[in-house]
C-alpha cells in the first residue's frame, strides 16, 4: 500500500518535470528564437539567447534528471522492463529516445561542443545559425510532443498494434 503511494508520488512528479521541460522547449522554440530572429543587432541577439537559455538549461538538466529518476522507478515498481521488448509499448521507447536526447544534448554535448561551435557559427553567420538552431528546436519539440501524445492516449486506452 506504502508503496503504491510512492508509485503515484513518482507519477505527479514524472508529470510535472515533463510539463516544466517541455513547456520550457515550446516557449523557446516558438516565442524566443522567433522573437530573436527579428532582431537587428547580432551582437545583442546572441547575449540574449545565451542569458535566458543559459538559465534554462540549468532548469532544464534537473527535471530531465528527475523525469527519469521517476520513470525507471515506475518501470521497476511495476516490473515492467519487458516493455522494452514489445513493439505495443512504443511509447515507452519513444519516451526513452527523447530522454535519451536531451540527457546527452544538455549533460555532454551542449557544454563540451554545442556551445562553442554555436558562438563560433552566430559570428559568421547569426542569421544562419539562429535559423538552424529554431529547425532544431522544432525538430526536438515535434517529437517531444508526439511522445506526450502517444503515451497518454495509450495508457488511457488507445492501441496502435
Ligand atoms: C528515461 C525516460 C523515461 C522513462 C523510463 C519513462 C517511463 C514512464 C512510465 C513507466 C510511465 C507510466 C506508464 C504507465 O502507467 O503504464 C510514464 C508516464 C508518463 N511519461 Fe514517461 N518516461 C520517461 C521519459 C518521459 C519523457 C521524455 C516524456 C515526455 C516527453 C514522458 C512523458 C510521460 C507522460 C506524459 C506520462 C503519463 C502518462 C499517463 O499516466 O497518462 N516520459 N513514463
Amino acid at each position: 500500500m506504502e508503496d503504491f503511494i510512492y508509485f503515484g508520488l513518482a507519477r505527479g512528479l514524472h508529470v510535472v518535470c515533463v510539463v516544466l521541460w517541455i513547456g520550457g522547449v515550446a516557449f523557446i522554440t516558438t516565442t524566443l528564437i522567433p522573437s530573436l530572429i527579428k532582431m537587428a543587432d547580432p551582437d545583442k541577439r546572441l547575449l540574449l539567447f545565451e542569458q535566458l537559455e543559459g538559465k534554462f538549461a540549468f532548469q532544464a538538466r534537473i527535471v530531465t534528471l528527475v523525469t527519469g529518476l521517476t520513470g525507471f522507478y515506475m518501470l521497476e515498481y511495476m516490473q515492467a522492463w519487458g516493455r522494452y521488448q514489445q513493439i505495443q509499448f512504443w511509447w515507452i521507447h519513444l519516451m526513452t529516445l527523447i530522454w535519451l536526447i536531451f540527457t546527452l544534448v544538455l549533460f555532454v554535448l551542449e557544454p563540451l561542443v554545442l556551445h562553442r561551435r554555436f558562438k563560433m557559427m552566430a559570428a559568421e553567420n547569426s542569421d544562419r545559425a539562429f535559423v538552424l538552431l529554431h529547425r532544431m528546436h522544432i525538430i526536438l519539440l515535434a517529437l517531444s510532443l508526439i511522445t506526450v501524445f502517444g503515451t497518454v492516449a495509450s495508457v488511457h486506452g488507445l492501441s496502435v498494434f
